[in-house]
């Protein structure tokens, strides 16, 4: 049994009380609709800046619990009341919310600042404050900027490239001085993507936008020459390092602990288009082929590489990546749910 399955086992036995903030958003709406169906409590904390109710909808109705218990609070991080209520006896916070685009960040960034490092700063200090056994917040590989090929670990010295990639790294920071106690860890994801990842917006993750674009007969754009490369992981590893990292066993008085979340596998943009329309045109025959791909200028603070070395979330949270690009793919393109999948096997 992998430690994740041992935890899923723990868990479906005893019910624990969490927090999701962006629960209406693309990952905090999986960690809600796996953590319902674990039959946990969960209390979701989101503003609607870019999530929808629909995707909480969506997550209640799948989670394969009869009767989930989640509560609901539309608010603000930027409220500090907001964050103080939803953490009151709490166990987990799982710290999802966030302005998450890194071309909005710099044409926002007083947005930018005030979601993501007022934002943050509100709900790490309502978190210690309330006393809550773990703190996991969402940081990102952006911290990571511009690095050579090959797989970054964690004491790779950073770059942070953006707005968006200082308020992250500044949050890691934070994390680190003000927990005091509190056992807190980040999460740098590399490139989250599954169902709910939001299609319609110029700023969404590159596989939502090129997925439907071909579902629609369209032919995708390139950012670049098609050679830059990402490591793509699917959002249920994402979930899986969240639930880890919260329920790990240890405290060794160590806070601000970070950790790299993804494949360790890199692919290419070209690779990664030839997959989709693949995993399109099997699932559904009817549509027609694109044609070859458009390239376009990269768009400033595009990085070229990245790839996570992921020893150490190995190592320390027993994480172990269970889904590669191409069944990713199948089970976003293909449909079927991942609801209830994960309880019954325990
Ligand atoms: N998706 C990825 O590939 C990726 C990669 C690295 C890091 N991340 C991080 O993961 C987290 C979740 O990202 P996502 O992809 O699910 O994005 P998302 O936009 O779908 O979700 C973010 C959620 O936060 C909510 N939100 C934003 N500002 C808020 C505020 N001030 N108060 C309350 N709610 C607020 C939004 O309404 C949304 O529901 C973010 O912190 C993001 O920076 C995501």
């Amino acid at each position: 049994m992998s430690r994740y399955e041992e935890i899923l086992s723990i868990l479906s036995n005893r019910p624990f009380r969490w927090v999701v903030t962006g629960a209406a958003g693309f990952i905090g709406s999986h960690l809600v609709e796996t953590l319902l169906g674990l039959k946990q409590q969960v209390i979701g904390l989101d503003c609607f800046l870019s999530g929808t109710r629909s995707n909480l909808d969506e997550a209640v109705s799948l989670c394969g619990n009869g009767k989930p218990d989640l509560r609901f609070v539309k608010g603000d991080i930027r409220d500090m009341e907001a964050c103080r209520e939803v953490c009151e006896g709490a166990d987990f916070v799982l710290h999802q919310a966030a302005l998450v685009s890194v071309p909005r960040s710099f044409d926002e960034p007083h947005l930018n600042n005030s979601c993501n490092i007022t934002g943050f700063l509100n709900m790490l200090l309502a978190a210690r404050d309330a006393n809550v056994r773990s703190f996991v917040f969402a940081s990102s590989a952006a911290v990571y900027g511009a690095q050579p090929q090959g797989p970054i670990c964690e004491n790779t010295p950073l770059a942070p490239m953006s707005p968006y990639a200082v308020a992250k790294r500044t949050g890691e920071l934070y994390s680190r001085v003000l927990s005091c106690g509190m056992r807190s860890t980040g999460l740098r994801y590399m490139n989250a993507y599954g169902p709910r990842q939001d299609p319609s917006s110029p700023y969404s993750g590159v596989i939502s936008i090129w997925t439907k674009q071909t579902m629609e007969g369209k032919t995708p754009a390139i950012f670049g020459d098609g050679n830059n490369t990402r490591d793509f992981v699917y959002v249920d590893d994402i979930v899986q390092a969240n639930i880890l990292a919260a329920m790990q066993d240890t405290n060794d008085g160590c806070n601000g602990n970070v950790f790299n979340v993804g494949t360790g596998k890199p692919t290419s943009l070209e690779e990664l288009l030839s997959s989709i329309q693949r995993a399109v045109h099997e699932y559904f025959p009817d549509i027609p082929q694109t044609a070859n791909p458009r390239y376009m200028p990269e768009r400033t603070g595009d990085i070229r590489h990245s790839q996570a070395d992921i020893t150490l979330a190995r190592k320390t949270l027993g994480y172990e990546p269970r889904l590669s690009l191409a069944e990713g793919l199948e089970r976003m393109i293909g449909g079927g749910s991942k609801a209830g999948k994960e309880t019954s096997k325990n």
